[in-house]
């Protein structure tokens, strides 16, 4: 009992969904029990897996070409099959020359390195990648390359494109029907690129909202992420066994990651889940046996571990379980370098994955090294033949399932080409649709809500005018930032919409950036909420918005005094401890991460015009809200489950909606609250600490912009070596940020010239650091004027600094004169000037 409880106790997030997901399924809560008690993994041990049927027969003629194509290729093209490179390191030639079975354009990765580019260079781009790949010359065999992209919330890399509410709001949908359609366009979207694969849908069962990647996840109810699973792949591959399947108009969907991505440790990106066998299958199982019966082709393996082992690397799941028990007849791809964290693997060598079950490995930059590698372990028996042809196998099937064989170049398959499709009418109507049903009610005291469109509206909030903000991650950048409104030609922020809206109706609306108007408003609607993320750059220490995103709480509280009726909106990729913001609104809407439609939100926030067609909120909250700033794991079902709203909860505009005055105090340190945020305002945020020497050299003083505190401005005189540095005591881990390309952010204006000899640092702990000369960089920016800045963590890494335990997140110093106010320093992505490793 005491090694049960043990257990349990130890990812109590996730056993009350399990418990309640076992007792409806007809299994006492002692067999659960009994089954949680299990050690190690054994064939007859374990509770047995779903077992789906893989809906596809077996087909004779389909076996007999891969045994011929196996038969024909070297061993060269054998191992380059199952090695995917990204576009951003590997050309046509590259492509050509080491057999590559397949690309992907990751978060970051566009045709001529431009984030921006035109749909046409994508289409282009995808015709020279399959001449490559199908060229005979010199005796090649020409296999058909595929091409994979992250097709997130739409076809969410490309400028233009129609994009849709991240999946977190599609769960508060709570409708299979309108996901098989965004599906179908999602897929139709794609294929104007002339792209095959999208590594989409993302099953994760996120049991711990601090995840960066909740966003990603449909609910944290098992159930929930069953009912669209299936639905999904099949809007994106269409009907197995239907004549279209896998057809011109469909892609190849990859269901990930598997598996229990969302059950880390602390939601830990890239972590550790530390669960029993039956917690896997009952709560981080649930999207796969519907996909696999959808026939999916292809899966991506998990970053994460299972109880201390790599998924990348662990052969009873990627084999024995998914291939064996749940019948999967595609193929396993994995994740970005992901078989680089198996322990003895390094991105370039790494024959465990493959050992493991693993098919195709996902080698963005690493390609080349690991087919070198590869290609020895096949020809030592590293890599037994039998595995290799298998895993090769599996990806011919697939490629001949999709018939890449006689499909053409991919500019003359049908749809390439007509990327009006990909923002055309029908999709914004699809994609707003979406918006209105994804939003949930958490309050409308006194009936607010619907508002009267003939009233004076103030719209205020740095989310109200900020389409990228209402896009989250994963939209044209890697992290969602550094995107302006005309990155969005076709899209409409959420006060667009209200403009619209109100116009239409002749009521008047003024948008107002910090709260104050020019004529007392009926009603103020503050739009506000995360900025944009993704992966680990979304992991928190607890659910509050960091001090530099809270600039709406001042103007909330403003409106209150004033007597003007609020309206929250609250953007985001998961709930928050919202108690202040709660108290000062009369009425607050979850908008999650609606995408680009924002005209989807005025629409339920106004009485529509007479005669229309009455609409309500019919969204209902697919993960439970917290009554505190802790994020301690909250699931439906938990002993103790104590939610401020719970899972299911939502609002409509009949069902009455006030909310008793909530404590304010967040409970848990500011240091929390900021992590990866070191200076706001010029001032330091706990737990970093400014130290500036240099004696009479330096002066430091606070900038002001009249009204308050903008920064801090450091000016010497030189003759002296003077140094300022961020210090703390509790080092900062930025290892998976440095891998990611996570750039140090810093926000500074130069008074003069900034001298030659201008270093920055980042330093860990005594005779530990990482130093750059930037000086000569640095004073080509416009003087004057406050810029922000990024350095790649990497150019620290190089020159020394070891980012497992960061002391010092930056230092700056020179021996000669300079001028240079801060205001802000962060971990950030995509600045508008990114200096050079010197
Ligand atoms: C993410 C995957 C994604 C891949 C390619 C990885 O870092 O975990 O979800 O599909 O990159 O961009
Ligand atoms: C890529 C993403 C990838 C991430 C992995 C980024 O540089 O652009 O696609 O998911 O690295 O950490």
């Amino acid at each position: 009992m005491k090694e049960q409880q043990g257990l349990l106790a130890s990812h109590r997030a996730t056993r009350p969904l399990a418990i309640r997901l076992v007792a409806a399924a007809g299994v006492t809560l002692a067999a659960l029990a009994g089954c949680a008690r299990q050690p190690a993994p054994t064939a007859d041990s374990t509770p047995p897996w779903p077992s789906p049927t893989w809906p596809l027969a077996t087909d004779a003629a389909l076996e007999q070409r891969v045994r011929e194509l196996l038969t024909a290729m070297t061993l060269e093209e054998k191992v380059g099959q199952v090695i995917q490179g990204d576009i951003s390191t590997v050309t046509p030639d590259d492509l050509r020359q080491y057999h590559l079975g397949s690309v992907l354009a990751g978060g970051g990765s566009a045709p001529g390195n431009d984030e921006f580019a035109e749909p046409a260079k994508w289409l282009a781009l995808a015709d020279a990648y399959y001449a490559a790949s199908i060229d005979r010359s010199g005796g090649r065999i020409g296999i058909p390359v595929i091409w994979g992209i992250d097709a997130m919330h739409g076809h969410s890399n490309i400028v233009g494109t129609t994009l849709f509410p991240h999946n977190i709001g599609l769960g508060a949908a709570h409708n299979p029907d309108l996901l098989r359609r965004i599906a179908t366009a999602t897929a139709e979207q794609v294929r104007t690129t002339g792209i095959d694969w999208t590594f989409a849908p993302t099953v994760t069962v996120p049991q711990d909202d601090r995840w960066g990647r909740t966003y990603e996840g449909y609910s944290e109810d098992p159930a929930v992420v069953a009912s669209y699973a299936g639905v999904f792949v099949r809007g994106l591959q269409g009907e197995p066994g239907a004549a279209d399947f896998l057809g011109p108009t469909h892609v190849i969907s990859s269901v990930k990651h598997f598996i229990a991505d969302g059950g880390t440790e602390n939601g830990k990106d890239q972590g550790d889940a530390k669960i029993s066998e039956e917690v896997l299958q009952k709560v981080h199982a649930a999207g796969y046996p519907p996909a696999i019966e959808a026939g999916v082709q292809t899966i991506m393996a998990s970053y994460s571990s299972w109880n201390g082992v790599k998924n990348h690397g662990n052969r009873y799941l990627l084999t024995d379980v998914l291939k064996g028990h749940m019948h999967f007849g595609g193929f396993i791809v994995g994740d970005w370098n992901g078989h680089g964290q198996i322990p003895g693997c390094k991105p370039d060598n790494c024959a465990a994955a493959i050992n493991a079950g693993l098919d195709m490995y996902m080698a963005p930059d690493s390609w080349k090294g690991l087919y070198t590698n590869l290609l020895a372990q096949a020809k030592d028996g590293t890599v037994p033949m039998a595995r290799l042809d298998d895993a090769v196998s599996r990806i011919l099937r697939v490629k001949l399932r999709a018939g890449l064989f006689e499909a053409g170049p991919p500019s003359k398959r049908p749809l390439a080409g007509e990327f009006n499709r990909l923002w055309s009418d029908d999709m914004r109507a699809l994609a707003r649709d979406a918006v209105r049903q994804s939003l949930v009610l958490l309050k409308n005291e006194d009936g607010l809500l619907p508002l009267d469109p003939h009233s004076h509206v103030l719209v205020t909030g740095d989310g109200a005018d900020n389409i990228g903000k209402q896009n989250g991650g994963w939209t044209i950048t890697w992290q969602g930032t550094g995107l302006t409104n005309s990155r969005f030609p076709h899209g409409t922020s959420i006060w667009q919409g209200i403009r619209g809206a109100v116009a239409a109706a002749g009521g008047s609306a003024e948008l107002s950036p910090n709260g104050s108007f020019r004529r007392k408003p009926d009603v103020a609607i503050v739009v506000f909420g995360e900025d944009p993320y993704a992966e680990m750059l979304g992991d928190r220490k607890v659910l509050a918005l960091p001090i530099a995103q809270n600039a709406h709480l001042g103007i909330l509280r403003k409106l209150r005094e004033q007597g003007i009726p609020v309206v929250s909106v609250l953007l985001s990729g998961r709930p928050l401890w919202m108690n202040r913001e709660l108290n000062a609104s009369r009425a607050f809407v979850a908008a999650w991460l609606p995408g680009t439609e924002g005209g989807g939100v005025a629409d339920l926030l106004f009485r529509g015009p007479a005669g229309s067609a009455p609409r309500d909120f019919t969204g209902t909250l697919s993960y439970s809200w917290p009554r505190d700033a802790t994020g301690t794991p909250l699931n439906a079902g938990q002993p103790g489950y104590a939610p401020l709203f719970p899972l299911g909860y939502g609002l409509t505009y009949a069902k009455g909606g006030s909310v008793p005055a909530l404590p304010e105090d967040p409970g848990v340190p500011d240091s929390l609250i900021n992590a990866g945020f070191f200076l706001e305002a010029g001032n330091a945020i706990a737990p970093w600490q400014l130290r500036e020497e240099g004696g009479a050299a330096l002066r430091a003083e606070p900038v002001s912009d009249g009204v308050q505190q903008i920064g801090r401005r450091f000016v010497s005189r030189g003759g002296a070596a003077v140094r300022v540095g961020l210090q703390g005591d509790q080092p900062l881990d930025a290892q998976r940020e440095a891998n990611g390309d996570v750039l140090l952010v810093l926000r500074l204006r130069s008074g003069g010239a900034i001298p030659a000899d201008l270093w920055m640092s980042m330093a860990c702990g005594q005779g530990c650091a990482g130093k750059l000369l930037l000086g000569p960089q640095l004073r080509k920016l416009p003087r004057g004027e406050w810029q922000t800045v990024g350095i790649p963590l990497k150019c620290f890494q190089a020159a020394g600094a070891d980012m497992a335990r960061i002391t010092e997140p930056l230092a700056f110093g020179s021996g000669s004169a300079f001028d240079i106010s801060l205001a802000r320093v962060q971990l950030g992505t995509n600045p508008p000037v990114t200096l050079a490793c010197p």
